[in-house]
């Protein structure tokens, strides 16, 4: 693998090589897959459905055991760590199905997003207070059970929970299906100043093609588990729809 300027290996907080995972044994869903997440940056993952974008995420956050290949987090293997070994170690991540639960209150559910820190009382409402300063329809509903809330707003609270830890790494897989433009535009905006001004490193996993190029600095186009074609913004230059389209439908897609 090329390795192009300002994306240098050694800048790469999180690495993965050669993963090759799946559900089923002898079926494997990723097969021989690497990406890069660098701090400052957003990496994007694209391809079509069930090429395997979200079995990625969950081999690199630690709920599937990859059958051969490595995870580096800062230079240390973290292959096949649990979940909550990679939450301690600064790494979030926003699945792409329902995670609230829903006969919970909303607070409730942002306060699990720091069951596994150890944290003073004093400390968790001050980060609850900064959750519900970036997301107000979380503070608006806080006492409400998360079911009673809108698709969309249950994103909303998604979102604010991964990030009470305040990770370094963000794993995000699918941000707004199914919400609607103007807050998607909003999520959006947040995942790029996370990356800009919070300096973490963010995979981002996105049908939105559109949406997650205009803020992605590197794209990895993935199709049948594997990398098809990967590339800096440098890369794609003015034409981000018309490249991946090619790379996306191309013979074998
Ligand atoms: N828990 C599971 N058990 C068995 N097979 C699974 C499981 N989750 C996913 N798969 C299979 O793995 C393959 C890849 O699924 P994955 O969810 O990673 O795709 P994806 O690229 O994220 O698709 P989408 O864009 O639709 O979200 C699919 O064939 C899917 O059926
Ligand atoms: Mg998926």
């Amino acid at each position: 693998m090329t390795v192009e300027a300002g994306f240098a290996e050694g800048d790469a907080v999180l690495a993965a090589d050669g993963l090759v995972a799946g559900y089923t044994p002898g079926i494997d869903i990723l097969r021989d897959l690497s990406c890069r997440a660098w701090p400052h940056r957003i990496s994007c993952v694209v391809g079509p459905n069930g090429t395997g974008k979200s079995t990625l995420l969950k081999a690199l956050f630690g709920f599937l055991r990859p059958r051969n290949g490595k995870v580096m987090l800062r230079g240390a293997d973290v292959t096949g760590t649990e979940p909550h070994h990679m939450l301690g170690a600064g790494v979030a991540y926003l699945p792409q199905r329902p995670s609230l639960f829903p006969h919970l209150t909303v607070e409730s559910n942002l306060k699990l997003g720091l069951w596994h820190a150890r944290v003073s009382k004093a400390e968790v409402r001050r980060k609850l207070e900064q959750a519900y300063t970036r997301f107000p329809v979380a503070h608006e509903k806080r006492n409400q059970p998360a079911g009673q809330l809108s698709g969309g707003q249950q994103r909303q609270v998604e979102i604010a929970r991964s990030l009470l830890t305040e990770p370094p790494v963000y794993l995000i897989d699918e941000p707004t299906a199914g919400i609607d433009p103007r807050t998607s535009e909003d999520i959006y905006e947040l995942i790029a100043s996370l990356a800009r001004d919070a300096g973490k490193a963010i995979l981002l996993v996105d049908q939105d093609i559109k949406s997650a190029l205009a803020i992605a600095d590197y794209v990895y186009v993935v199709k049948n588990g594997s990398v098809a074609s990967q590339g800096s913004r440098a890369t794609f230059g003015g034409d981000t729809d018309a490249l991946v389209a090619r790379w996306l439908y191309a013979s074998g897609g």
